[in-house]
């Protein structure tokens, strides 16, 4: 018995809400599982990740199945996995959160589907260490999740009215460790109030449509400022996006994507975009993505 499931990418923050507000994007990963009484674990990588993904204990996916089994009390010793991926690794588009969710819900299939969608979003979170990627890749949509004593609290909605993201990819990668390492321990009140309103505007501005608010509702003072040292060019690219016409840009996640809402011209966001990361010496190429839904 095989069953092969779905995951979209997601792009976590959106400027101020660290750790709290996600989006589902329409770039996927397929994850096909089989789980058997022998042997050990195979895996088999297409696209993304080919060749540098561990097929131990080590692997993301691994560990959700681990996990499913060990809390429905099944015994599988054989796990084979295909994953073929689009969500390129380590950029701040959600590839490990697509790997624990496709992980927890193929193995949940497998075992008689006795854990919801809740139980599953608890556990990728605990996996993933904050629900801001994990919930959209369950649930699609727009998401705003935290961690309440240990469960995870979620709201998912779609805006009134579309908009498209288009991100941009730099030649590198950064990983989520290294982004949270230059993160400081405490902020100034100041900089926390900041946030607070542009957090609140931002998920105002989704929930209602009135999109021409996330020109400040994107901006962010808790992670992005500091995040900057890692990524050349990334104020220049953001602000790039901006005169190009778009609504407003932020770091996607940990980065090093950046990435651009707008209501119209996307092919010419994503172009000034990637000529501000050439100009600092950057390759990148850009996508245009819509909300998974
Ligand atoms: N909220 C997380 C961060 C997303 O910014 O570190 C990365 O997965």
């Amino acid at each position: 018995n095989a069953v092969k499931i779905r995951v979209p990418g997601t792009t976590a923050n959106c400027g101020p809400g660290f750790d709290a507000v996600g989006i589902a994007c329409t770039i996927y990963n397929e994850l096909e599982l089989s789980l058997s009484n022998e042997g050990g674990i195979s895996l088999e990588v297409i696209g993304e990740g080919a060749g540098a993904i561990p097929s131990d204990n080590s692997n993301v996916a691994v560990k959700a199945i681990k996990m499913v089994l060990a809390k429905t009390g099944h015994n599988y010793q054989g796990i084979q996995l295909k994953l073929t991926n689009n969500i390129p690794l380590a950029r701040g588009l959600g590839s490990s959160a697509a790997a624990i969710v496709g992980g927890l819900i193929a193995a949940n299939e497998l075992t008689g589907n006795s854990l919801t969608k809740e139980n599953i979003l608890d556990m990728a979170t605990a996996l993933e260490g904050h629900p801001d990627n994990v919930a959209p890749a369950i649930f699609g949509g727009i998401t705003i999740s935290i961690l309440d004593s240990g469960n995870t609290q979620y709201l998912r909605f779609l805006p009134p009215s579309g908009f498209s993201m288009v991100v941009v990819i730099p030649a590198f990668n950064l990983s989520t460790k290294a982004a949270r390492k230059v993160l400081p321990d405490s902020v100034p009140f100041s900089d926390a109030a900041f946030n607070v309103g542009r957090t609140a505007l931002l998920v105002g501005a989704l929930c209602s449509g009135e999109l021409k608010l996330l020109s400040s509702a994107l901006e962010d003072k808790l992670h992005q400022p500091y995040r900057e040292k890692l990524i050349p060019g990334m104020a220049q690219v953001l602000s790039a996006a901006r005169q190009a016409g778009a609504l407003g840009a932020a770091l996607s996640g940990a980065g090093p994507c950046l990435i651009a809402f707008t209501s119209s011209n996307p092919e010419e966001v994503g172009h000034a975009m990637v000529k501000a990361f050439r100009i600092h010496n950057v390759e990148a190429k850009f996508h245009i993505l819509n909300i998974d839904t």
